[in-house]
């Protein structure tokens, strides 16, 4: 069901830089979100936006901070606020003057449930993550090995059985892929990689 935000700009431009601390968004989280397995989606989303960042966009320190905080917080609201979703987690980060990037990001990490689109490649990136984060720990959940030995053709091919994680929007991903220029399978292995140690 969409919950569109109604606006596009988030955030004030002379919050720039500023994030929270790490242990302050840890505690939002653990506070917002009593679902564990909730909680570790936001983990690992985290885990490979940085890594991302590092690795792939040359991201200097804060530039990584502000793509590791954009996924450790993006469904902070999900669980307290099912039919304010988005909005009310970027509210309390606007009061808490965080970088508009990363509510930039946040906002725009469902474009056809917010009707934000996404801008920056830090936006264009949560949105290809998401889904699929969520669709790959689903598959490692039922192997009885978990992430070790898995690979990105498993992936795939249960990414073509519609039945398997059936939640998971397909549309979306293919959406989101449409949006940069990585293939699906880069990301797939980038992200096994990057969130199986996550706990
Ligand atoms: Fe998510």
């Amino acid at each position: 069901m969409p919950h569109l935000l109604g606006r596009s700009s988030f955030g004030d431009p002379k919050d720039s830089g500023n994030l929270l601390p790490e242990a302050e968004a840890l505690q939002l989280l653990n506070e917002w979100v009593p679902n564990e397995r909730l909680r570790l989606h936001m983990k690992q989303v985290a885990a490979v936006m940085k890594a991302w960042a590092i690795e792939k966009e040359g991201a200097d320190e804060i530039t990584a901070r502000k793509w590791e905080q954009a996924g450790l917080l993006h469904d902070a609201d999900w669980e307290r606020f099912p039919d304010d979703h988005c909005r009310v987690i970027i509210e309390e980060l606007e009061r808490k003057n965080v970088d508009p990037e990363v509510l930039h990001c946040i906002a725009s990490h469902g474009p056809s449930y917010f009707g934000v689109e996404p801008v920056s490649k830090m936006d264009k990136m949560i949105y290809a993550f998401d889904e699929l984060s969520g669709f790959i720990h689903a598959a490692a959940l039922i192997r009885p090995t978990r992430y070790e030995g898995m690979d990105v053709k498993s992936i795939q091919k249960k990414l073509k059985t519609p039945s398997f994680a059936a939640q998971v929007n397909r549309g979306d991903i293919t959406d989101a892929f449409s949006r940069i220029d990585h293939s699906l399978d880069d990301v797939i292995d980038f992200i096994i990689a990057h969130q199986k140690d996550v706990a």
